[in-house]
């Protein structure tokens, strides 16, 4: 117990994480790991589809996603915000405009990820309920791909802010400022209900959660 508390143990963890957490899961994996130097990290990065297989299989610990579905035996817990946005090549005539109508992105061409992404059926949802149906030509399996296609002024995206803060400051992309956006959605960390959770990973989950409540509280 004693080594435990001085985060000595030699454990092991076997962590999934979202593609899109990936954006900041890495860092906290690397903070965690200071004070915890002797655990061995195993990390996948996958889609939320990937990830629910993998939940049900008992073959990972932990998983960082977004909102799990009821009904799979899973407790799930809170610990960030993922706000989703609208993002444009900085020559797009609509970056720069203020309070864009979100009928508007009916004529923009989106482009979206791969069918079992949570980006993608939360932004789905978002479109069914405001009845809007944006032209969906292009589809793409990861944030880098989409990012790419937005800057060559292939069309739009709605991604998680966590994907573009670098693009962001460097003005690669642009914000828009569209109506109702962002779209606000939760990082979640997961297990399976009956998991005996290892002294490493129950460390690796509360510090995830205090973590967090210290980024919100600033
Ligand atoms: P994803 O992100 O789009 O990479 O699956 C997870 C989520 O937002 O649920």
């Amino acid at each position: 117990v004693f080594a435990e508390l001085k985060g000595m143990e030699r454990g092991n963890l076997k962590i999934s994480v979202a593609s899109t957490a990936n954006y900041f899961a890495t860092q906290l994996l690397a903070s965690f790991r200071q004070t915890h130097p002797r655990v061995t990290v195993n990390l996948d990065v996958t889609n939320r589809e990937a990830l629910l297989g993998q939940l049900e299989h008992n073959q990972i610990d932990l998983a960082v996603m977004g909102q799990p579905p009821d009904g799979h035996d899973l407790i799930a817990e809170s610990f960030m915000e993922n706000p989703l946005v609208v993002i444009a090549a900085p020559d797009n005539p609509l970056a720069g405009q203020k309070h864009i109508p979100v009928s508007r992105l009916a004529d923009e061409t989106l482009i979206v990820r791969e069918a079992g992404s949570g980006t993608r059926s939360a932004s789905e949802r978002f479109f069914q309920t405001h009845q809007i149906a944006p032209r969906t030509g292009l589809v793409m399996n990861t944030n880098e791909a989409i990012k790419q296609a937005v800057q060559a002024g292939m069309g739009l995206a709605v991604v998680s802010l966590h994907t573009v803060s670098l693009e962001l400051e460097t003005k690669r992309l642009a914000l828009l400022d569209v109506e109702f956006f962002p779209i606000q959605r939760y990082w979640f960390v997961v297990h399976r209900k009956n998991k005996r959770l290892s002294a490493t990973a129950q460390a690796f989950k509360q510090f995830l959660l205090d973590e967090g409540k210290a980024a919100v509280t600033g």
